[in-house]
């Protein structure tokens, strides 16, 4: 199977395909996202929350990102794979942004990157785009600036706010990126914006009309995460269940002796065991 390209996945909106996306972390992450036929991965800074256990994503480094992107697509080899600028990675000079990319791509190993945010940004797209670099926007709730937009709420709301995020999506559009994240926006409004843009949106908690849907690996899975599953998740399986119940099984099995047990064991020939014991 060869990887997507952002070709084919603009014409999977034209064709009305959606497209599927699943974040991803490490190795194990990524190769079953892989067998499982995912579209596209995306190694995202929600590793911050799900995998090193902060609050948000604020602490994540380009070196966290760097580690995770190169664990994931060595598991995901034949998988698109898109990785997250981290915070405060993209508003200063356009040096510093570029090796940042650099790094993600050349070590991670990332076919593209995704950025937070609107106009305020476009510049920016479009010199990594001029580049060679695919990008992918993230707009709505934009976890990097949650301080700023007090909290996790849904975005886009009023119409002053609808014709903000058009504009920023059409602004991101124009700059060249192939497609947009589109996180906690109404039914309504992503499914307005979807229409306006020749790029495929990808929508987490923005309702059944975007081109595509994201969800984070761990939340679909319940695997870990300890945030109480909110309205716009689904859990497909729950394997923290099953790693618990696996583990405290282990646990039991050795305090009874019980673990190993004869086919876990190796032995010596008798007449060494004799030697030995006498
Ligand atoms: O980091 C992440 O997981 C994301 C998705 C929620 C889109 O950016
Ligand atoms: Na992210």
């Amino acid at each position: 199977r060869k990887p997507l390209t952002t070709t084919k996945m603009r014409k999977m909106k034209q064709d009305g395909v959606p497209i599927t996306m699943i974040t991803a972390y490490d190795y194990p992450s990524g190769r079953l996202a892989e067998e499982a036929g995912i579209d596209v991965i995306l190694v995202g800074d929600s590793l911050g929350n799900v995998v090193i256990g902060f609050d948000s994503t604020l602490p994540v480094t380009l070196d966290d990102m760097v580690y995770h992107t190169r664990a994931t697509v060595r598991g995901a080899s034949r998988t698109f794979v898109v990785a997250d600028m981290p915070f405060l990675t993209y508003h200063g000079s356009l040096d510093v942004t570029l090796k940042g990319v650099a790094r993600l791509m050349q070590e991670g190993g990332a076919k593209a990157v995704k950025l937070e945010g609107g106009a305020e940004i476009a510049a920016t797209v479009k010199a990594i785009t001029q580049a060679g670099v695919p990008v992918v926007g993230h707009l709505g709730l934009t976890p990097q600036s949650v301080h700023q937009l007090g909290g996790f709420r849904v975005q886009g709301r009023s119409s002053e706010q609808a014709e903000k995020l058009l504009s920023d999506a059409k602004a991101i559009e124009e700059a060249g990126a192939f497609a947009i994240v589109l996180e906690l926006v109404t039914d309504e409004l992503a499914q307005w914006i979807s229409k306006q843009l020749t790029i495929p949106t990808i929508g987490i908690g923005s309702g059944v009309h975007c081109d595509g849907q994201v969800l984070v690996y761990h939340d679909l899975l319940q695997y870990g995460s300890d945030s109480a599953p909110r309205k716009f998740v689904k859990a497909y399986a729950n394997i923290g269940e099953t790693i618990r119940k696996g583990i405290a099984e282990y646990v039991k099995e050795v305090k009874t002796r019980a673990f190993p047990s004869p086919e876990n064991t190796f032995h010596m020939d008798n007449d060494v065991v004799q030697y030995l014991y006498g």
